[in-house]
């Protein structure tokens, strides 16, 4: 099994959108895949389902509530080979409360969760969206996650969210760090400053991926349409994108 956190410590990078079309070409080709959705905010759940009822949440399982035999009690996502752990707005609290009474029982609930997964063999791959900060939920993503990716646009404040999220994630203890963290240039255009900001990027320590999200209206609407781009437009530049990123991915996986 394959885990792979989506993050960057600011918002509107692109994270969701990354981490939903990442799993959903990954179940399309064959892959048996669980979309976790570590964000409070919940645009990855929304993209799916509506409303979250039925399985547990991701706030369930850093809850300890629930039982974790996915098969009976994870939600399928109307989609086949693809599974979502939808997040709530009890994920606020819920590190309210670790803060106030200083607990870390979340952070090991996940963990936990992930290696049952893990021994269970009936996902492949575990695609988590993160919230641009700090959480019981983001933390364990990172520490549990054989990859991370970093969505980032070029403007100079997500270039440096980017790099400070890296610098957090090497101050965690070596096990606790991905493998291999690389960045994905999104929302990208032929004006100057996407071109030096990507140059920037390029010129720095941290891996970038060859292929550059190229910035299209169409994204928005597959929202509204509530399908991955290679459905709603596939032809379309960021859907092609995402295809040649889909393979960088898998390359050397
Ligand atoms: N390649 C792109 N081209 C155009 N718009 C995009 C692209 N990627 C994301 N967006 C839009 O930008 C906004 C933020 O993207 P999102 O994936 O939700 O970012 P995050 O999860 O990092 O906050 C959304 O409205 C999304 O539809
Ligand atoms: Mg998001």
């Amino acid at each position: 099994m394959k885990v792979y956190a989506i993050a960057n410590f600011k918002g509107g990078t692109g994270k969701t959108t990354t981490a939903v079309n990442l799993a959903a070409m990954l179940a399309r080709d064959g892959q048996r895949v669980l979309l976790i959705d570590a964000d409070a905010q919940h645009n990855a759940t929304n993209f799916f389902i509506l409303g979250t009822e039925g399985g547990i949440t991701l706030t369930d399982v850093l809850e300890g509530l629930g039982e974790t035999v996915w098969e009976d009690n994870i939600s399928p996502s109307g989609r086949e080979r693809l599974w979502l752990l939808p997040a709530d707005m009890g994920l606020l609290s819920l590190d309210l409360s670790a803060i106030l009474h200083g607990t870390t029982a979340g952070f090991r609930r996940f963990q936990d969760f992930l290696d049952a997964m893990g021994q269970d063999g009936e996902i492949d791959s575990v695609v988590i969206d993160c919230p641009p900060s700090f959480t019981a939920a983001s933390v364990a993503a990172l520490a549990n996650a054989d990859e991370l990716i970093l969505p980032t646009r070029v403007d100079d404040n997500s270039r440096r969210g980017v790099l400070e999220l890296l610098e957090q994630v090497e101050s965690l203890p070596r096990t606790a760090t991905p493998a291999r963290c690389r960045i994905l240039v999104t929302m990208a255009d032929r004006s100057n400053v996407s071109k030096q900001g990507e140059e920037l990027l390029r010129a720095g320590r941290v891996e970038v991926f060859k292929t550059v999200i190229r910035r299209g209206i169409a994204v928005d609407e597959a929202t509204y349409a509530r399908q991955p781009l290679y459905e709603y437009k596939p032809k379309c530049a960021p859907a092609l994108d995402y295809e040649a990123f889909l393979g960088e991915v898998l390359a050397d996986g």
